[in-house]
């Protein structure tokens, strides 16, 4: 681990103290990158109102490596893997097949669909208190399969497992196929990406959620991943809500059906050093 991180000069080392505190004194969250996937990915970063930038914008994850990183209160953005990169050693420039983001490794834009994305919104800005709101969406198409779990889960309520467990590449329909030069298949395009319709895209005349229901492609999204956004309008089952500044977040790329179980994990003691990066 510490070799890993000694990879990444440009985070800053920051401690979280809280000096005199109880366990009460916790805000914002810690997300813990954890790679489950046979191959390496490239977690991609971006948040959608410039609080923070987390990890750089972008790193590389090994087979079974993770990573953390802490995000202030109010911090909004999306986490997506990309995939069979080529980085130069010492540059930002490189090109994935997918996610890519503009060809760099640290991410200023979000990641090329078709891509699985984790998608957060922290409560307790300066207000202090609130819900954090986060989902998995295959809205714009699948890569890799994400789950969200949070440290502390609720016994009843929404505060659990959200993704994808099931491999939706190997499911993916020819028609949505995105295939490598090899022949894998390496991303499931969505229907609205594929044929641009407006009852799939949720537009036009089908612009309402009463006018969008889920659609033959959608169901099959939805049957790989019912913890995950299968269309636009999917909300009733695909959003969760935890209390602001009570838990952790843990997001693992490729899950196995263990870690969809949904289970609690020891959150981050306030104590423990944590990697940030400053904008
Ligand atoms: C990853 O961890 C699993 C489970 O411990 C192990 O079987 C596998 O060999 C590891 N893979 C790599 C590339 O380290």
């Amino acid at each position: 681990m510490a070799a890993f991180l000694l990879k990444f000069s440009f985070f800053f080392l920051t401690p979280l103290l809280f000096p005199g505190s109880s366990a009460a004194a916790r805000s914002g969250a810690t997300f813990t990158f954890k790679n489950n996937c046979p191959y390496t990915v490239w977690p991609g970063t971006l948040s959608g109102n410039g609080v923070a930038v987390l990890g750089g914008g972008g790193f590389e994850l090994p087979t079974n490596a993770s990573t953390s990183f802490w995000a202030p209160p109010g911090w909004s953005g999306r986490f997506w893997a990309r995939t069979r990169c080529l980085f130069g050693s010492s540059s930002n420039s490189g090109t994935c097949a997918t996610g890519d983001c503009g060809g760099v490794l640290r991410c200023a834009v979000g990641g090329a669909p078709p891509v699985t994305l984790a998608e957060f919104t922290l409560g307790g800005g300066s207000g202090g208190a609130g819900n954090d709101f986060y989902d998995v969406s295959l809205v714009d198409g699948y890569n890799v399969g994400i789950g969200v779990q949070p440290s502390a889960v609720a016994t009843s309520g929404n505060c659990r497992f959200a993704g994808c467990v099931a491999d939706v590449n190997a499911r993916c329909p020819a028609e949505l196929r995105v295939a490598a030069k090899s022949g894998d298949t390496v991303a499931c395009r969505s229907a609205c990406e594929a044929f641009g319709a407006r009852e799939y895209c949720c537009t036009g005349d089908h612009g309402l959620p009463a006018t969008c229901g889920p659609t033959s492609y959608s169901q099959l999204f939805k049957a790989a991943c019912p913890a995950a956004y299968s269309y636009a309008y999917d909300d009733a089952t695909s959003t969760f809500t935890c209390a602001a500044g009570t838990t952790d977040y843990l997001i693992t790329f490729c899950p196995s059906a263990a870690d969809g179980q949904s289970k609690s994990y020891p959150a981050r003691a306030e104590t423990d050093i944590i990697n940030t990066h400053a904008p």
